[in-house]
């Protein structure tokens, strides 16, 4: 007999309430730390703490992308001991995971009773206004993907979860964003920083390369103002679980917006190769330049997460 993936979650849960003390066991919240992003699971200083490695959790998928160090924490956050769950790390869709896969924790930290997700990640910046560091709210998202036939949602549904056609059109929880707006303020009032919170629209791709220039042209003119490679399957899970959503994006680079390159182009006759190569790197998009963005931007995401769960 085949299980279905609520079994499959039923069975993790167990498996971890075996360990957990009674007032971890029930968590109201779930925060998912995107890349580079894991420094948040150091705001969990809650006296009582069980972790486990993705590896040793039952049915969990592995993830493989460096600086996705794959933890599952439960702990508790602020002066009200909120108990939470930690996902430190994602399985992608471009890691060759199925979607299945993917948001098979998001249907844990359902089962597990979870009643708000906080997501972050990392994403690329298509709103001219965006500069590096933003940290973006996320008020709707275009699910390329999803559109094109990948969906977390395809098959028979799973009745255990929710709907068959679930409405997504107040995924983005409108009173969770106004308390993170909120929250930023109060934060800023108490330490000034020259990092903003912007809201958008957050386009999901596969990946794993980052856009050509035609493609970031192509998503600003859809609508998107980031882009980026997780979260959305996650959320529509997560709804259709029932789950309210609140979900962050750190902006990590600039997606490049001017034209194609044209090797036409008199501007660009005569030049050495050298020339050539560093004209064309302008705004490139670089694994590492992402990471490096998350580690500073880490901090200010962890202590706006804090501020919210501490005021739900
Ligand atoms: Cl520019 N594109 C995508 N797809 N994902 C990203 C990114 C860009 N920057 C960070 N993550």
């Amino acid at each position: 007999m085949t299980t279905s993936s609520f079994q499959r979650a039923q069975e993790t849960v167990e498996y971890l309430r075996l360990k957990l003390p009674q007032q971890l066991a029930r968590p109201r919240v779930a925060v998912v730390c995107g890349s580079g992003l894991g420094g948040l699971s150091e705001t969990v200083k809650g006296s009582v703490r069980e972790e486990w490695d993705y590896k040793d959790v039952p049915n969990f998928p592995l993830s493989t992308v460096p600086g996705h160090e794959g933890k599952l924490i439960f702990s508790t956050m602020g002066d009200q001991q909120v108990p939470v769950v930690l996902l430190v790390g994602r399985a992608h869709f471009y890691e060759g995971h199925n979607l299945e896969a993917v948001t098979f924790a998001t249907r844990m930290c359902r089962v597990l009773g979870v009643q708000i997700m906080i997501s972050t990640n990392a994403a690329g910046g298509l709103n001219p206004d965006y500069r590096v560091g933003d940290i973006v709210c996320l008020n709707d998202h275009l699910n390329l993907a999803g559109l094109a036939g990948f969906h977390p949602l395809r098959g028979p549904n799973d009745d255990e979860f929710g709907v068959r056609f679930p409405p997504l059109s107040d995924a983005y929880d409108i009173a969770l964003r106004q308390l993170a707006h909120r929250a930023w303020q109060d934060l800023r009032r108490q330490a000034p920083s020259q990092r903003r919170m912007r809201e958008g629209v957050y386009a999901f791709v596969a990946g794993p390369s980052y856009e050509t220039r035609a493609e970031c042209r192509m998503l600003r003119q859809l609508g998107a103002d980031l882009v980026g490679m997780s979260t959305v399957p996650e959320i529509i899970v997560a709804r259709h679980g029932g789950m309210k959503v609140l979900a962050f994006s750190l902006v990590t680079n600039n997606a490049v917006l001017e034209p194609t390159i044209r090797a036409d182009d008199p501007k660009l006759q005569g030049l050495s190769r050298e020339e050539l190569e560093a004209y064309l790197g302008r705004g490139r998009a670089d694994h590492l330049e992402v990471l490096e963005a998350g580690k500073q931007a880490a901090v200010d995401m962890q202590g706006l997460v804090l501020r919210i769960v501490s005021e739900l």
